[in-house]
């Protein structure tokens, strides 16, 4: 088959930053610049990273971003007051608490500090609660919010269709599970979420018309668990040891790609799947932020 069968997250990601863009010469033309606060707290290896992308995409979409890093021994307290004062700063319409934190800090506490106007991460109860209920005036998380654009975008029907997710996590696992199973277009999926509790995985896999790998085990999703011509999509990011590989290691997803693009009917790479399409759902809510925040204001 080739490559023909892949989902390029690239080029769909490249798409939506296009459409963005669009958007924020718009707000432009009104005196407005949408602003975008990182919060980083300690050196997490991997968080420096992910927050370093999203920084160079903001600024290469003409969204100002501001990173502030915290030290690894911040209090919770003074996590707080930094998101308060983020929260009242009418110049930053997004902002960004890069999980995952210490384990000191309490997330749930942060991401309620949070003003839900500003939570282009859709982590705030008020929009995690919005996504349950299918109203869409608030924030979806931006990996799931993300998959399902690479679904659309590709043609790939979620209607009545059978769709297992692998992974019940906040960030991924649950929120795509409320995505796809709302009434309306580009949803209305039977949905399964597997976990690690979950008896017979592969048996429900195999059901799968769609399936989502978002639990964090390496190449845990083999041939055998994939329906021929099923949509496999691999939203995990996993370090493993690799003598052979720079540094020891080397990065690999969920799925055993080499195995199942054969059988697959699409799927994505990982890297240049799932990856960039966080990134261009994260800009797009930005957008949205301020928007709907200065549209307020008028
Ligand atoms: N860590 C892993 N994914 C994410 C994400 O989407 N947002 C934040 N803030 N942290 C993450």
């Amino acid at each position: 088959m080739g490559t023909s069968n892949l989902i390029d997250g690239r080029a769909i990601a490249e798409q939506i930053h296009a459409e963005t863009a669009q958007r924020i010469e718009k707000l432009k033309q009104r005196g407005i610049q949408p602003g975008l606060a990182f919060v980083r707290v300690g050196e997490d290896p991997a968080s420096k990273v992910y927050v370093g992308m999203k920084e160079r995409t903001s600024t290469r979409l003409g969204i100002r971003s501001l990173t502030r890093v915290l030290d690894e021994k911040t209090s919770e307290a003074d996590l707080l007051t930094l998101i308060r004062e983020l929260n009242v700063d009418p110049a930053i319409h997004g902002i960004l608490v890069q999980a995952p934190l210490p384990s000191h800090i309490q997330a749930s506490r942060v991401y309620s500090t949070v003003s839900p106007e500003k939570d282009v991460d859709g982590f705030h109860p008020v929009n995690v609660g919005k996504l349950m209920l299918g109203d869409s005036s608030g924030f979806a998380p931006c990996t799931p919010a993300g998959v399902q654009q690479l679904l659309i975008r590709s043609g790939v029907n979620t209607e009545g269709v059978e769709v297992v997710i692998l992974g019940r996590g906040d960030i991924v696992g649950k929120p795509m599970a409320a995505i796809l199973c709302q009434k309306g277009k580009h949803a209305n999926s039977t949905v399964t979420i597997c976990h690690s509790r979950t008896r017979n995985i592969a048996e429900h896999c195999r059901r799968a018309d769609i399936l989502i790998a978002a639990m964090g085990v390496a190449e845990f999703v083999k041939a055998d668990m994939v329906k021929h011509g099923a949509t496999v999509i691999d939203v995990g990011v996993n370090r493993v040891n690799d003598p052979a590989a720079k540094g020891g290691s080397k990065l690999v997803g969920d799925v055993d790609f080499a195995a199942i693009q054969p059988i697959a009917g699409k799927i994505t790479p990982n890297p240049g799947g799932v990856g960039p399409m966080t990134i261009a759902m994260l800009m797009q809510n930005t957008v949205l932020a301020a928007e709907q925040l200065t549209e307020k204001a008028v």
